[in-house]
């Protein structure tokens, strides 16, 4: 058989291999909670995470990552990560969602990576922000982001069994969400507030038992595809718009031909089935228990989902950091 022509997908082990990753990640930026040091978090957490995808049998392609390759000398989009193995996959990482509430101590912080077939990830090039609305299983058919967020409300809490005024809606808090907050609190509903960290949002509205029913507001579009991921493990459904946020962007959407007023939809964003998503609690959340330390341990807990399968697994570890320490290219002091 020629081998060459064996066409290798993405492999449900990869689960556990990103899931070793993102704790990776996790237990080196959690050293630094609450010192007010954005940089040295995220750098910390780069490095495990790039250390850690490049122990994977994949042929990765970072098309979600620190930036462009001049200001991020690590997991910059176009990156090969992985040893280069088959399969050829796209790699989404946002090795701290929440670096704000990170260096701050508060609650959410994730370390996070997506991973789906090659060229299936569509990330908009160049535009920061997508308006984007998500939630769960129940009501995934009843969302409509052209409709006003009254009727959205209203739907949702009928799909759910409730009443508007039972919803718990969560919300970026931000001054361009002004007009959004007020339209929810005229409709009676609930809001929870976030000063940071979108993805841990979405899927907060996606799952089961978190109190949370929907997510709404102008979040970042990177955000918005790895947050697909998620969904399309979990269930529930997402859409998004691109919302330009300055006139350089208007220039883009102008110059490119972008419709800003097209619905983009879980698979308009990531065109494949085979998707994997794994995060790990840095800061104590309400999704999942940030790191925890205790004497040469730690603990991690994390989400990993496939949606080939749609399983999802919540795995809790414990770390030995001193057997680590022996071998480990990471320092996780
Ligand atoms: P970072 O951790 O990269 O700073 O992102 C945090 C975040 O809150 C995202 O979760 C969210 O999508 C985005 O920033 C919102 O952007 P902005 O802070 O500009 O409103």
């Amino acid at each position: 058989m020629n081998t060459s022509l064996v066409r290798h997908e993405p492999d449900r082990n990869l689960a556990l291999e990103l899931v070793r990753a993102t704790e990776a990640a996790a237990m080196a930026a959690a050293r630094w909670m609450g010192r007010g040091a954005k940089e040295s978090a995220d750098q910390a957490a780069v490095t495990a995470l790039r250390l850690a995808l490049g122990t994977i049998q994949m042929d990765g392609i970072v098309v979600i990552g620190e930036g462009e390759k001049d200001e991020a000398p690590m997991l910059y989009i176009g990156e090969e990560v992985g040893n280069g193995a088959e399969p050829k996959v796209d790699i989404a990482v946002d090795p701290i969602d929440g670096t704000r509430l990170l260096s701050n101590g508060m609650p959410n912080a994730l370390s996070v990576v997506a991973l789906a077939e090659r060229g299936t990830m569509i990330v908009p090039a160049h535009i920061a922000y997508m308006e984007k609305i998500a939630t769960g299983p129940e009501a995934a058919d009843a969302i409509d982001i052209e409709r006003p967020i009254a009727e959205n409300l209203e739907r949702v809490a009928k799909a759910k069994g409730k009443n508007v005024a039972d919803l718990t809606v969560v919300i970026l808090d931000r001054p361009r969400h002004a007009d959004m907050i007020a339209e929810i609190r005229r409709a009676g509903a609930r809001i929870k507030m976030i000063t940071d960290g979108d993805v841990a949002g979405a899927v907060m509205a996606a799952m089961p038992d978190t109190g949370v029913d929907l997510l709404l507001g102008i979040g970042g579009a990177p955000e918005g595809v790895v947050s697909i991921c998620a969904l399309k493990s979990i269930g529930g459904n997402m859409q998004c718009r691109i919302w330009p946020r300055n006139d350089a962007e208007w220039q883009i959407v102008r110059d490119e031909g972008i419709d800003v007023t097209k619905v983009l939809g879980m698979n308009d964003l990531v065109r494949s089935d085979n998707v994997f998503f794994a995060a790990t609690g840095i800061t104590d959340g309400e999704l999942l228990q940030g790191v925890h330390y205790a004497g040469d341990g730690a603990t991690t807990e994390s989400l990993v989902t496939r949606s080939l399968s749609g399983t999802v697994r919540r795995v809790k570890a414990t770390h030995r950091l001193d057997k680590l320490a022996r071998y480990a290219a990471v320092s996780f002091d």
